[in-house]
C-alpha cells in the first residue's frame, strides 16, 4: 500500500494522459482521511485547475450549502473527482482520460474506506454506479455494493444552471443524512 501522501505525489506529477500537458495543477481529492462519506464529481474546472483544490468555484459554494443543510463541513467528508486534471473548455472527460485516472480514485477509496459514496452528477454516476445511469430519474436512490452504499445527486453546476433542481438536491441530501445517521 502507498500512503496518502505518496498517492498525492503520484497525482501531482501524473503523466498518464494528455490532460497532463494542459493542466496548471492536478487536483487530488481533499477532506478527512477518516471520512465515512466520499463525494465524487467528474473533473476539476477552471478555478480548481488554478487552485489545485476541488470545488473552489461557484459550484463549490452550492456544494457547501447542501452539505451545511445536513450539518456537515468539508473537513467532515472527503471530496474528489473521477479525473484529476481539468479538461480544456470544461468538456466532459473522455473515456480514455477516465480510464487513465480511475486507479487514483480506487486507491483513494482503499485508503479512506467510506461507508457511503455519493456521485455528484451524471458522469460520476455512470462511471461508478452503471454506464446507463439516468441521473434525472434515479438521483437520490441508494444501492449497496461491495460493502458500500452508493447514490447520486445532481451536480452542483447543474443546479446553478437550473435552480429548480435545488429543492430536489436538498431532499436527496436529507436522505443521505438519514443513511449517514443510521450507519
Ligand atoms: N466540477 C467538478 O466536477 N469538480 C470540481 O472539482 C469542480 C467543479
Amino acid at each position: 500500500m502507498y500512503t496518502y501522501e505518496e498517492l498525492k505525489n503520484f497525482v501531482d506529477h501524473c503523466p498518464r494522459c494528455p490532460l497532463s500537458g494542459t493542466r496548471n495543477h492536478s487536483v487530488m481529492g481533499k477532506g478527512s482521511l477518516d471520512a465515512r462519506m466520499m463525494f465524487i464529481a467528474e473533473a476539476p474546472g477552471y478555478n480548481e485547475d488554478r487552485d489545485g483544490v476541488p470545488f473552489t468555484g461557484p459550484s463549490g459554494t452550492v456544494f457547501d450549502e447542501l452539505l451545511a443543510e445536513i450539518g456537515l463541513r468539508r473537513q467532515d467528508i472527503y471530496l474528489t473527482n473521477i479525473v484529476k486534471c481539468h479538461p480544456p473548455k470544461n468538456r466532459d472527460p473522455l473515456p480514455e482520460e477516465q480510464e487513465a485516472c480511475i486507479a487514483y480514485l480506487k486507491y483513494e477509496t482503499l485508503l479512506i474506506r467510506p461507508q457511503i459514496m455519493v456521485c455528484l452528477g451524471r458522469i460520476a454516476a455512470q462511471r461508478i454506479i452503471r454506464p446507463d445511469y439516468r441521473i434525472t430519474r434515479e438521483h437520490g436512490t441508494f444501492l449497496f455494493r461491495k460493502n458500500t452504499w452508493l447514490t447520486a445527486v445532481y451536480h452542483p453546476s447543474a443546479i446553478l444552471r437550473d435552480p429548480a433542481k435545488l429543492e430536489e438536491a436538498k431532499e436527496d441530501f436529507r436522505k443521505i443524512q438519514e443513511k449517514y445517521r443510521e450507519l
